[in-house]
């Protein structure tokens, strides 16, 4: 070839490229590869799906210190004093003061069993707050106290669900039985002392809710000379300026303050989040492909595909009940393991489970209600084949979103890359408050807890 005819075939090529480049910028935004136009399209296409709009700033999560963008229970309006106030309290073991035996009073917290650094759940399989001995490094070491019976546990036959952005939640509990709102219109007649319920009646949202039976059920009390004792008089005093002083220190508003800390908890610092805010370099190539798997051919955005990747669907997916791994206190017949239809008594319902939210989940190794799936990669499996584990489980009560996946081991490894590394804030330590207003040891406080967390 003549040096002429290269020069020709340079010019030519040259002007190919730029004929041909703004059909490419028509469908390729400049600086952002294929990779991240494609997600961008599966993820609008979820948004779509969810919301009814295709934009993918539905996904981004608020900004902690912006409570005026954050969701909240007209009953129970946020402000900063009533969220530092809930901080220091879901961790303070100064305010177990309700526990069966002297021994454990002043021992355990919320925290004992939403582990910060366990992605605000349990770092072991099940829980245990009062009578419950050690912490381990994570949480995992935390067993039965020789001094409790198993029955006189706190213990749940499920494993605690993550706080990680609750607020996004609109009826709390695997079962949903929290809250007047939402799937819970129509099951007025079921709201009930016996399971706790009673207290939906109160037209509160899910959380409030919720929680002022929490504080009850998990053995937790304050009142005045327990505030001014702590030195929490002042933020009680600027967190309710509306409520009577009579009525400021006590089980209720513990559980609003508590309540308005649980939904500023956000993973907004996940590199999924960066990416969703256009840093196009926090998510690696796997990690992008993981993510399109989630949104797209592995179905999971079918179900978690509200703002916190969860939902308020409910669906069977045939995973065992805490009762059939060891398990304290667990039974065949706790309405737990029948999942919605344990609340509802509705056949339709029974063994469909809340979607839970993803952020997070590679910091305590528990997955789905019963604790039965114990890495992600064998919980991508379990999805990957859509069979059952749990014979109790009829199949045809199975979600019909259930169903094999046929992904390649490349496409499995690069769903757990996405869960494990996108789906991370690597910061949630940022929430827990350095100490608290009893100056006791937590999350927990017993003798081993205290030489497992360094507290002497
Ligand atoms: C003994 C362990 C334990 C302690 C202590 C504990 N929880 Fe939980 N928590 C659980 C379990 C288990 C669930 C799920 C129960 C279910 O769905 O059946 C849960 C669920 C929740 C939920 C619902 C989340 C959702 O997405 O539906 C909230 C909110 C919550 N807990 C708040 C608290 C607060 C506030 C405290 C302290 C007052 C607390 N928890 C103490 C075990 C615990
Ligand atoms: C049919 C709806 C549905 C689909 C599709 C689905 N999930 Fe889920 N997912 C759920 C439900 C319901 C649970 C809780 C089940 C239980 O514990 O009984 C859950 C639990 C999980 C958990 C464990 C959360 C926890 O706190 O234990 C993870 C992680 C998860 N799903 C990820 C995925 C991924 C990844 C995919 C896609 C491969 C997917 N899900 C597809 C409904 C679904």
């Amino acid at each position: 070839m003549s040096l002429m005819s290269k020069n020709t075939l340079f010019a030519t090529l040259v002007i190919v490229f730029i004929v041909a480049l703004p059909s490419c910028t028509n469908t390729v935004l400049p600086g952002t590869n294929e990779l991240d136009y494609e997600l961008k399209e599966a993820i609008k296409a979820s948004a779509d799906f969810a919301n009814g709009t295709p934009d993918i700033n539905f996904y981004i999560l608020p900004d902690e210190n912006d409570l005026e963008n954050i969701i909240q229970d007209p009953n129970n309006p946020l402000n900063p004093a009533k969220v530092e106030l809930g901080k220091f309290l879901f961790y303070d073991t100064g305010i177990a003061v309700d526990a069966i035996y002297e021994s454990g009073v002043g021992t355990y917290s919320c925290a004992s069993c939403h582990v910060p650094e366990a992605g605000f759940r349990p770092g072991t399989h099940q829980g245990i707050a009062d009578g419950g001995v050690g912490f381990g490094v994570n949480g995992e070491n935390r067993l039965k106290s020789q001094d409790y019976d198993e029955d006189e546990l706190d213990t749940q036959d499920a494993r605690a669900l993550s706080l990680l952005n609750v607020a996004f939640v609109k009826n709390t509990f695997w079962n949903g039985q929290f809250g007047a709102n939402d799937a819970n219109v129509g099951t007025e007649h079921l709201w009930s002392e016996e399971k706790g319920t009673h207290v939906n009646h109160e037209n509160l949202f899910a959380m409030e809710a919720q929680n002022i039976e929490g504080v009850d059920s998990h053995r937790f009390n304050i009142d005045k000379e327990m505030a001014d004792e702590f030195g929490y008089t002042a933020l009680f005093d600027e967190a309710f300026p509306e409520i009577d002083e009579s009525e400021r220190y006590n089980k209720r508003t513990l559980a609003l303050a508590l309540s308005a800390y649980l939904r500023t908890l956000y993973s907004n610092k996940a590199p999924f989040q960066e990416w969703l805010k256009g840093d196009y370099d926090a998510m690696s190539y796997d990690e992008k492909q993981g993510a399109l798997l989630f949104f797209g051919k592995a179905n999971c955005s079918t179900c978690h595909y509200n703002q916190n990747l969860g939902s308020n669907e409910f669906h069977a997916l045939g995973v065992k009940d805490m009762y059939q791994t060891p398990s304290h206190s667990s039974s065949a017949t706790d309405f737990r393991n029948f999942g919605r239809g344990g609340f509802t008594e509705r056949d339709e319902d029974m063994f469909r489970f809340k979607v839970p939210q993803v952020y997070n989940m590679k910091d305590s190794p528990f997955y789905f209600h019963g604790s039965s799936v114990r890495s992600l990669e064998n919980l991508v499996e379990y999805f990957n084949d859509g069979v059952k584990e749990n014979d109790n489980v009829p199949v045809e009560s199975l979600s019909s979103k259930f169903k094999p996946l046929n992904l390649t081991v490349i496409e499995k490894q690069n769903l757990v890359q996405f869960l494990e590394y996108s789906l991370r804030d690597p910061d949630l330590q940022r929430y827990a408050p350095t100490e608290v207003g009893s100056g006791q040891c937590f999350p927990n406080a017993d003798y081993q807890s205290q030489v497992d967390l360094g507290c002497f």
